[in-house]
């Protein structure tokens, strides 16, 4: 039976016609979607905030939530789910499976002061709750607000498939704003009486702060959920303080089974909830997401930059994490967004003080560099439309995925004369960067790492072409660890062994 209603967003709109056609367009032409197609898009969801308590006040946030888009309490963004879908605000109204499952956390805004959860349940719990306070005994013993324990509520929307014979389920999302940096916080989620196991979560250093982190990279986990759990374990014993997933997480979007076989995964005994609820996991749009109502209804990205008519707010972003800063763009876009996204990186780039912010990472889905017969025709353009900006902004990192292997180049600086084909730059031992008196590097470097899960593609050697420096088809991961104005990369395999390593320091 459903819940009472409270319908808050269904709205015919254009994005919703279209994602029905295409929905429709696809289940007649196939249930399966190959590499390259899409699938329906449909549109995203909001981020929110809310009371933005500091975890110590125990003060309630506003509850009702009546329309949307919504301001969450204490938050400076909005947050609209998809319009395809049937949402609502929260009240405390429990189905019979009302324990919340593959919880997983982002930053659709600040880093340091704020982040949200996502997670699902059946379909008649509404109740969209998070209790949070900076002592785990306060939040774990706590069934509502109270004494260093704050109430934050959020959305819900349905979620189940067209396509496919899913029973449809509830997904949840709470954001919560206002937060101290740097500061460890303990939340649980769901509404009195069915909460989930408490969690710890540590927001990030205050913008420009030399602080040491780490994060990982990883992408396209497609049909490997047990290769995906394996590295979400294994970047979490790392200690990876959040990680860049670039694209593709499940082979078709539109599939509601797929999407919980990855975050509801486990691997030796450890859940991959356990990662992505303590870990911010910031992704890209790959070919097999499509922005699609899953992938932006069970994300919390920004959605104040990308408003564009298939953007849905959650296309591309930035953020900034201690002394870094992180741009996401969608490399699946056609040609008129991917110089839409090139002047906006190039608008969003000149605002970084390089001085207070050395580090630049840029993330999404096809590659602009690739030794790989695999999708070779797939990187002219991007690379012709982007690199320039990388190249003004001298960015030190590009990270990519789509081919399923491992990659790294030389460093990378302009276009050889009369063409888009990159220019080696000055390289020192292991083909770093060479760094110049005044801290900058010679070139950029471009990591492929695409190993997360799905079947792997042949790659060359990296003698075979000229930009390249390391090659492996292997299931992989990478870890960065930056320190002040030294970086040290390392891309490990499956097994745990390390095949790629390089440090540099500006
Ligand atoms: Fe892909």
């Amino acid at each position: 039976m459903n819940p009472p209603a409270i319908v808050l967003s269904v709205n015919p709109s254009r994005r919703a016609l279209r994602w029905l056609a295409s929905a429709v367009a696809l289940a007649a032409a196939s249930a399966v979607v190959a590499c390259g197609e899409g699938t329906g898009a449909s549109k995203p969801k909001g981020t929110g905030g809310t009371d933005g308590g500091d975890g110590g006040g125990g003060a309630a946030g506003s509850g009702a939530i009546d329309s949307f888009p919504y301001t969450p309490a204490g938050c400076g963004y909005t947050v609209a789910p998809p319009d395809v879908a049937e949402s609502a605000g929260n009240t405390d109204t429990f189905g019979a499976d009302a324990t919340p499952r593959y919880l997983h956390s982002s930053w659709p805004g600040e880093t340091h002061t704020g982040f949200a959860v996502n997670w699902v349940t059946d379909l008649d719990t509404l109740a969209t709750q998070m209790l949070i306070g900076k002592e785990r005994t306060a939040v774990e013993g706590a069934d509502a607000a109270s004494a260093g324990v704050t109430l934050q509520y959020g959305h819900t929307m349905l979620y189940g498939s067209v396509l496919f014979a899913d029973s449809k389920q509830r997904a949840h999302e709470v954001h919560v704003c206002g937060l101290d940096a740097d500061t460890t916080y303990y939340y649980k989620v769901g509404g009195p009486g069915h909460w989930s196991q408490t969690y710890e979560f540590s927001t990030a250093p205050t913008p420009g702060t030399a602080a040491p982190f780490k994060f990982a990279v990883l992408g396209d986990s497609r049909s490997g959920p047990e290769i995906y759990a394996q590295i979400q374990k294994a970047a979490f014993d790392e200690g990876a303080d959040f990680q860049l997933f670039s694209g593709d997480f499940v082979d078709n979007t539109q599939n509601q089974s797929q999407w919980e076989a990855l975050f509801g995964g486990a691997s030796s005994g450890f859940a991959v909830q356990d990662a992505l609820a303590q870990r911010p996991m910031m992704p890209a749009n790959g070919n097999h997401d499509n922005l699609s109502a899953y992938y932006n209804g069970l994300m919390a990205l920004p959605q104040d930059v990308s408003q564009g008519e298939s953007a849905q707010g959650e296309e591309w972003y930035s953020f900034d994490y201690a002394n870094a800063h992180f741009v996401v763009v969608n490399s699946e876009s056609p040609a008129a967004t991917l110089t839409t996204q090139r002047e906006w990186m190039r608008a969003d780039l000149a605002k970084v003080d390089r001085a207070e912010t050395p580090w630049i990472f840029v993330s999404f889905h096809t590659p602009t560099y690739s030794c790989a017969s695999t999708h070779e025709g797939d990187q002219l353009p991007i690379r012709a439309a982007w690199q320039p900006v990388f190249d003004e902004f001298e960015v030190d990192f590009v990270l990519m995925g789509h081919v399923h292997n491992y990659q790294r180049t030389v460093p990378i600086r302009g276009f050889q004369p009369g063409g888009t084909e990159g220019q080696v730059a000055a390289k020192g031992a292991n083909d770093v960067p060479v760094i110049d008196g005044a801290g900058k590097a010679s070139g950029t470097l471009y990591v492929l790492s695409a190993g997360a899960g799905g079947d792997l593609y042949g790659v060359k050697p990296a003698s075979e072409c000229y930009f390249a420096s390391k090659t492996e088809e292997t299931n992989n991961w990478g870890l960065f660890a930056l320190d002040g104005k030294q970086v040290a990369f390392t891309a490990y395999k499956l097994d745990g062994s390390v095949m790629d390593q390089l440090t540099f320091t500006k």
